[in-house]
């Protein structure tokens, strides 16, 4: 976080919790917001859009995180399409979706999302390719990613059974250094991985269904 992010975010602490803030989702209730989340991350946050990752089923520490990264706008703040719900067919990108959001219900949708079953998305894929990511995740991943990536209890993610569209979108934000990878020693292995290896761990990800 800059200091002037740091600062904006106070500055909103702050308007917030004399009231001054009178954004639509300052003010709602936590299952109001959840149907606002779940119009795009689907019902109980099991994702049906390629291009929208599931976060049902994530550990506390990783959902809290990546709300706040995109409050910072560490990560890229790409415009998405509500593909259902009251807003369908308008646009808007998670960083403003996080902005709205207070501390307390950012922790209230963290415990929420954390309780729901996160659900592989069934998928296409390659087999000879997942077979080939399987050993480069073995290689470079499991030790903090483990049973393929599918524990939550690593506090790294899921990435077993993630969407394709989705995972294709975040390595390319890494290799254009978009977005922000807490472990220096990830960092390392990812930026080490050439686009044929990155393809094959994809399909390695969504082969676990
Ligand atoms: C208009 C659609 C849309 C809405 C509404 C929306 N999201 Fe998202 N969300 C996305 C997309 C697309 C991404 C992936 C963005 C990226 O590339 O970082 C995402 C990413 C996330 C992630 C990171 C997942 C990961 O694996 O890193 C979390 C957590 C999340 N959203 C939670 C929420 C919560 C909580 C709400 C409700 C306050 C919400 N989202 C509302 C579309 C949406
Ligand atoms: C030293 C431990 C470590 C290693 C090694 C590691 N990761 Fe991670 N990874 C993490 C942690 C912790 C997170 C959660 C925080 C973050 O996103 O930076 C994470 C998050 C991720 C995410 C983002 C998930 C999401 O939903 O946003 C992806 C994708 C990922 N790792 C892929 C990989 C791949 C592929 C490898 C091997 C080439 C790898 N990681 C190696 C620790 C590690």
């Amino acid at each position: 976080m800059n200091v002037i992010q740091g600062a904006r975010r106070t500055a909103v602490a702050v308007a917030m919790s004399l009231g001054w803030l009178v954004s639509p989702l300052a003010q709602a209730d936590v299952s109001d917001i959840v149907k606002e989340c779940d119009s795009c991350h689907g019902a109980d946050g099991v994702s049906t859009e390629s291009k929208i990752p599931t976060i049902a089923g994530f550990s506390e520490f990783v959902f809290e995180e990546y709300m706040y990264q995109y409050q910072d706008e560490a990560r890229p703040c790409r415009e998405v399409e509500y593909p259902s719900g009251d807003e369908k067919g308008t646009k808007t990108t998670m960083c403003e979706e996080a902005a709205e959001l207070s501390e307390e219900q950012i922790s209230e949708l963290t415990g929420y999302y954390a309780g729901k079953s996160f659900k592989a998305a069934t998928q296409e894929f390659d087999a000879a390719l997942a077979a080939e990511g399987a050993s480069i995740h073995k290689r470079d991943c499991e030790k903090c990613h483990t049973d393929g990536g599918s524990y939550a209890g690593d506090d790294a993610g899921l990435l077993a059974g993630q969407w394709m569209g989705y995972l294709q979108q975040v390595f390319a934000d890494y290799a254009a250094g978009e977005r922000s990878m807490m472990e220096d020693k990830m960092k390392e292995k990812v930026d080490a991985l050439d686009e044929a290896s990155t393809k094959a761990l994809i399909h390695y990800y969504a082969s676990q269904q």
